[in-house]
């Protein structure tokens, strides 16, 4: 199975990675999780706006605002709380995307959901406004 060593996701980059979700039921699906740190916490979301249904990084390589203080769409610039996934800009305001458990173990990001199998890594990229992973 692919992995992603914990090494290359610094504070200031993400990654992508490919996951089936519910593997083991007929509701099994495809999607792309977003993994990134963020004030020295791990957190990973679904990839996916739910404005017009685009990954956040669907126009651009980045999922941050400049000042990183914001994940960003770059479709059309909505904004979410890097801590809870809320949606902080109008028509979305409140929606959430989707969270997905992950932790960091022997140097090693893992998931912790039942039934997600991962099947590509995408590597870490270095975000906006901060140094490069
Ligand atoms: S698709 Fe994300 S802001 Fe429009």
């Amino acid at each position: 199975m692919p992995n992603l060593p914990a090494e290359a996701l610094s504070e200031t980059s993400f990654a992508t990675v490919d996951v089936l979700l519910h593997s083991q039921t007929p509701r099994a699906r495809r999607a792309n999780v977003l993994v990134f740190r963020y004030r020295g916490r791990l957190y990973a979301y679904v990839n996916h706006c739910m404005h017009m249904h685009r990954p956040l990084n669907c126009q651009e390589d980045a999922v941050f605002d400049p000042e990183r203080r914001w994940l960003r769409c770059s479709m059309h610039g909505f904004i979410f709380e890097p801590d809870t996934g809320i949606c902080r800009s109008p028509v979305c305001e409140g929606q959430a995307l989707q969270a997905v458990k992950v932790a960091e173990e022997d140097g090693l990001i893992v998931f912790k959901e039942k039934q997600l199998q991962v099947l590509a890594v995408h590597a870490a990229k270095a975000a906006p406004g901060g140094e490069h992973a």
